[in-house]
């Protein structure tokens, strides 16, 4: 059994004839599990599910890690919920982060995951962040994608960590588990010692020093990249052969 878990925007989608070639490829391999790792809600990932013509997944994981889905009816794990709701308190964070110059609240806010805009001036915003959540005791961590977008979710959250919680589930090893992302909600993810790729299309915010060493740097964009993450691994060959 293997775990492919990847990102949707920009990651997934983008190439709908790459993304073909992945479906094709995939269909092929019975034991590969597909998990859609995400920062948009339930709801948005239901639409771009829609909009793009996906497959359906084994796991939707949400909300940048804190919302886990399980299955064809997306029964929500509320094992992980309880694992993650730990010294947290979205309404003190609200309270907390209300008056900082330049963070703009975004219009959807979520159980686990409080979101802004930030478009100027990170490299003082977000350690003041840090500063008012630590001082309230808040175990949190920010999350900054796309020079636009700044989540801040419970520490014990995360891509990774939620990955992490569905490959043990699945009782596979890191190693039977391929991570694709573009952007800066994508770190956690790639660097939680799954194997790794970063597609061709990726963000400036992802670069050599935001990510261990053995990630592979896809030439090819968008899901091209996924496949050519495959091949790069040996993915897709039976595991007494890799
Ligand atoms: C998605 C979410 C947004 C979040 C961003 C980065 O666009 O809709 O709330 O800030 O991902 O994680
Ligand atoms: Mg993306």
């Amino acid at each position: 059994m293997k775990l492919l878990a990847t990102d949707l925007d920009n990651t997934l989608t983008g190439d709908r004839a790459a993304y073909h070639r992945l479906v094709v490829l995939l269909s092929a391999h019975h034991d590969v599990s597909i998990a859609y790792v995400t920062g948009r809600d339930k709801i948005q990932t239901f639409e771009i599910m829609d909009a793009e013509c996906l497959c359906e997944p084994d796991y939707t994981l949400c909300n940048v890690g804190t919302e886990i889905y399980v299955g064809p009816d997306y029964r929500r794990d509320d094992a992980w919920t309880r694992h993650i709701d730990h010294h947290w308190d979205r309404f003190a964070v609200q309270e907390a982060l209300a008056t900082i110059p330049y963070l703009f609240q975004q219009s959807r806010q979520f159980e686990f995951k409080q979101s802004y805009h930030l478009f100027h001036k990170a490299d003082i915003v977000i350690p003041e962040i840090h500063e008012r959540l630590d001082e309230i005791g808040v175990a949190h961590k920010v999350i900054y994608s796309s020079g636009t977008d700044l989540d801040v979710i419970p520490a014990k959250a995360g891509k990774g960590e939620a990955v992490d919680y569905v490959r043990k589930r699945l009782r596979i090893r890191r190693k039977n588990v391929l991570a694709a992302g573009d952007s800066g909600n994508d770190v956690g993810l790639l660097s939680a010692g799954f194997l790794a790729v970063v597609v061709g299309n990726h963000k400036a915010e992802l670069n050599a020093d935001a990510l261990p060493e053995d990630v592979y740097w896809a030439r090819e964009s968008y899901a091209g990249g996924i496949i050519e993450g495959t091949q790069h691994f040996g993915f897709l060959k039976p595991a007494d052969v890799v």
